[in-house]
């Protein structure tokens, strides 16, 4: 009988690739998602989709009570740093107190292997790089300590409960499915490969490119570009290693180790497409290090993962394969 997997926030960037790599090596999947940033179309049709809040004991109780649950990925959460900023109370209510609602929904189930998606923002400003998992964990915005928490809560689940979990911690998600059916749509979008595609497509105007006066090599922001369909994979790698292992909360950083300046990704973007991309520099903001590259060595080493698209180039070449297809993401298009 084929493993049955719960996916929170299914519908949305990471969570879609992830449904994928779960069909593909044949397990069965079911997606809770409430489409406040997710996209039905990222669904394929044969996938049960329950649009509901994950915090929704009620219907939480009936499906995890209809069926038994193998394990669950959870990607659900409000995921914009500045936002996070301005309203904080928003943030920990959807992406903490949710998480405790579901996490108790999944205890009354007896469902416990859970795989959290955290981020490199649980780390805060670097005190070297690159970034392993030792790193001081000090986020320096409601976001990221959002992460931060739901990570000491499943430590504290698997005291008492005896919960699997894995937290992982992305950098920079980016790309898109190589079939180039879904991909990135985010609304607003802030990542900088969509934004430098859809300026170089004529689709918005300018890009912006924060500070050119940071000590790095060409004065611009480094980060670490992690292809999404190579994230999805460490998901089924983390979820196989937890299914296997005692109980307790292990921590994986996912990031290539390499890392790309904003330069860099717009010369790649240009090179790709053979399009111009228009730019401006603007001012530094506030709380974005110079450079965030991470250490995923104990990934590779503990869950045998390698990430596929090694290259900037091979990563923006899926990206622009998606955009050029759906210049307005999926059907409901640029608002
Ligand atoms: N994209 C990145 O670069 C990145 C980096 C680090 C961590 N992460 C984390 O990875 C996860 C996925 O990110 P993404 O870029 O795919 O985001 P996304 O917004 O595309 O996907 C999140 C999905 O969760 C759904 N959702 C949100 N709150 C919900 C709720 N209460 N109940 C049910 N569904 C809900 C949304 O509708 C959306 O489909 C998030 O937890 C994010 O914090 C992302």
């Amino acid at each position: 009988m084929s493993r049955r997997v719960l996916v929170t926030g299914g519908a949305g960037f990471v969570g879609s690739h992830a449904v994928r790599a779960l069909l593909e090596r044949g397990y069965a999947v079911e997606i809770v998602d409430d489409l406040s940033e997710g996209h039905r179309e990222a669904v394929p049709r044969d996938v049960a989709l329950h649009v509901y809040d994950i915090a929704d004991r009620g219907r939480m109780d009936a499906l995890l009570g209809a069926r038994r649950f193998d394990g669950v990925l959870h990607f659900a959460a409000r995921c914009y740093v500045g936002e996070s900023v301005r309203e904080p109370g928003a943030y920990y209510r959807a992406n903490v107190a949710r998480t405790v609602e579901l996490l108790e929904a999944l205890r009354a189930a007896k469902v416990t292997a859970f795989v959290f998606s955290s981020s490199c923002a649980t780390y805060g400003d670097p005190v070297r790089t690159p970034m392993d998992e030792e790193h001081p964990q000090r986020p320096i915005n409601p976001y990221g300590r959002s992460k931060l928490f739901v990570e000491q809560i499943l430590a504290d689940y698997a005291r008492a409960h005896g919960l699997r979990s894995a937290c992982l911690r992305y950098f920079n998600a980016a790309g898109a499915h190589a079939s180039g059916s879904i991909g990135e749509h985010h609304d607003p979008e802030t990542h900088l490969i969509p934004l430098a595609i859809q300026a170089a497509q004529g689709l918005k105007p300018g890009l912006q490119v924060f500070g050119d006066d940071y000590p790095t090599r060409d004065g611009t922001c480094v980060r670490d570009y992690v292809h999404v369909s190579d994230l999805a994979e460490a998901h089924l790698l983390a979820l196989e290693a937890i299914t296997a292992h005692e109980p307790g909360q292990r921590a994986w950083n996912l990031g290539t180790g390499v890392g790309s300046s904003v330069r860099e990704v717009i010369r790649t973007v240009e090179e790709v497409s053979g399009l111009r991309v228009p730019f401006r520099i603007a001012p530094r903001r506030l709380g974005d290090p110079p450079e965030l590259v991470a250490d995923g060595s104990r990934a590779a080493r503990e869950l045998g993962w390698k990430p596929r698209y090694a290259s900037l180039r091979a990563v923006v070449e899926t990206a622009w394969a998606w955009h050029r297809s759906h210049p307005r993401g999926y059907s409901e298009g640029l608002r």
